[in-house]
């Protein structure tokens, strides 16, 4: 089918390489296929160990940059029934696109308190209005993935709030498919792999710490991946297509300076750093799996939303490109997901019952159900997901 799609993309957009069509034409189909529809989740009753436990908790609520109530609580009823408390949910780059409609379909079900971390409170104060998402049940909380200071200031931030951590949502991303040349974050990292990989990475290392101590029945950290990273797809062999190489400017700090701005060593190229930044999630997915899972029992998952040819991603594309990609993802390839599809589909990976198993990369079929697809050889490669791992430790100060 995306076959199909490539040979039917038209002659016309294809305008010589100097302009940015050429970008066009290799994204065209990056960003797949399939359709579904999901439950949302019901966890069973749950409750804080004691009432002075629940009165600190309560106590140590201190009001961030955040338009929210206080945070909801588990009571013990006096009669010993555990009545079941508000699930505390962070979402990076809640303010558009997949971790917006994520967090209206979390806040909607009454059950979980979002924590909307974002680089801009405004905007997302806007769109969380727009989405209609109640009052009570979001906190905005400044985060700016492409500083690791921020990143750390979120984290202390996020502690101060009292509220407790039961799932992390790694979800922000950039994408400069039609970049020149590279451009770097506060601490010189090329800026897709720096802000996709890095600042979660810095992000996901400390809130374990704060999803170890959760007490809620189904801790998980999930890190949003993609099909484009996935070679073992045909969108993922589109070039530019992802590949890690041996990693050697990842080694050598992506810096542009003494050493290549992109993972393998290579020349730079906008689009091939957002693929490889997904690899880079993926392995981390799985390696955070392998060393943590079975000690603390946190879900670790990632998964392929669907092709949201809507969001905000393209934002950097050319214009021709934003027209026609949704219309022909819909129409063509059939791939199509809406940004409300995918954002129930992330909401069913941080909350429905049936998707507690870890080390998963989930996909959703044309049935609309969710299935444990297959990584690319690389995006499952344990070795380079070690090395990944500990290269990212230095960078981001942990080692
Ligand atoms: N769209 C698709 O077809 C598709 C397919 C597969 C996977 N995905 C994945 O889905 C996730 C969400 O993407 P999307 O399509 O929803 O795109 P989007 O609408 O552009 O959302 C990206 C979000 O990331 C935030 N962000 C960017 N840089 C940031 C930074 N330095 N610090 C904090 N937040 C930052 C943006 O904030 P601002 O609003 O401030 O810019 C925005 O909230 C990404 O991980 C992407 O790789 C998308």
């Amino acid at each position: 089918m995306a076959l199909m799609a490539t040979s039917l993309v038209p002659a016309s957009l294809s305008i010589p390489k100097q302009g940015k069509s050429s970008v066009f034409l290799r994204e065209t189909i990056l960003f797949g296929v399939s359709l579904s529809h999901t439950n949302k989740s019901d966890f069973n009753s749950y409750a804080l160990r004691s009432k002075r436990e629940l009165q600190q908790k309560i106590g140590a609520v201190r009001a961030q940059t955040a338009a929210t109530a206080t945070p909801a609580i588990t009571r013990v009823a006096p009669e010993g029934k555990k009545t079941l408390r508000k699930g505390s949910v962070v979402v990076t780059g809640a303010s558009s696109g997949l971790g917006l409609a994520a967090a209206k379909a979390l806040a909607e079900t009454g059950k979980w308190h979002v924590i909307m971390a974002c680089r801009d409170f405004l905007k997302t104060e806007r769109a969380a209005k727009s989405a209609g998402i109640a009052k009570e049940n979001y906190t905005i909380m400044h985060l700016d993935l492409a500083s690791l200071d921020s990143v750390r200031q979120f984290v202390n931030n996020f502690r101060q709030s009292g509220r407790p951590l039961d799932v992390l949502v790694c979800n922000a991303a950039v994408y400069l498919p039609t970049a020149r040349e590279p451009t770097f974050t506060a601490d010189g990292y090329e800026l897709s792999v720096g802000t996709n990989h890095l600042g979660h990475f810095l992000l996901s290392r400390l809130l374990l710490e704060d999803l170890n101590k959760s007490d809620y029945p189904s801790r998980r950290m999930i890190i949003v991946g993609s099909i484009t990273g996935n070679t073992n797809t045909l969108a993922g062999n589109v070039p530019p297509k992802a590949n890690l190489g041996d990693l050697r400017g990842l080694a050598g700090g992506l810096n542009g300076l003494n050493t290549s701005s992109m993972i393998d060593g290579g020349n730079f190229d906008g689009a091939k750093a957002y693929k490889d930044s997904k690899i880079c999630n993926m392995l981390t997915m799985q390696e955070f799996h392998r060393r943590y899972h079975e000690e603390t029992g946190i879900t670790f998952a990632s998964l392929y939303p669907g092709c949201i040819a809507t969001t905000g991603l393209f934002r950097e594309h050319i214009p021709l490109f934003r027209i026609l990609f949704p219309p022909f993802q819909k129409y063509i390839t059939k791939g199509f997901v809406s940004e409300d599809e995918a954002g129930e589909r992330l909401a069913q990976v941080v909350s429905d019952p049936s998707l507690t198993k870890s080390g998963v990369y989930w996909s959703w079929n044309k049935n609309s159900a969710s299935f444990e697809n297959q990584l690319s050889q690389e995006a499952s490669d344990e070795a380079k997901a070690r090395k990944v791992w500990e290269i990212s430790e230095k960078l981001v100060g942990l080692a």
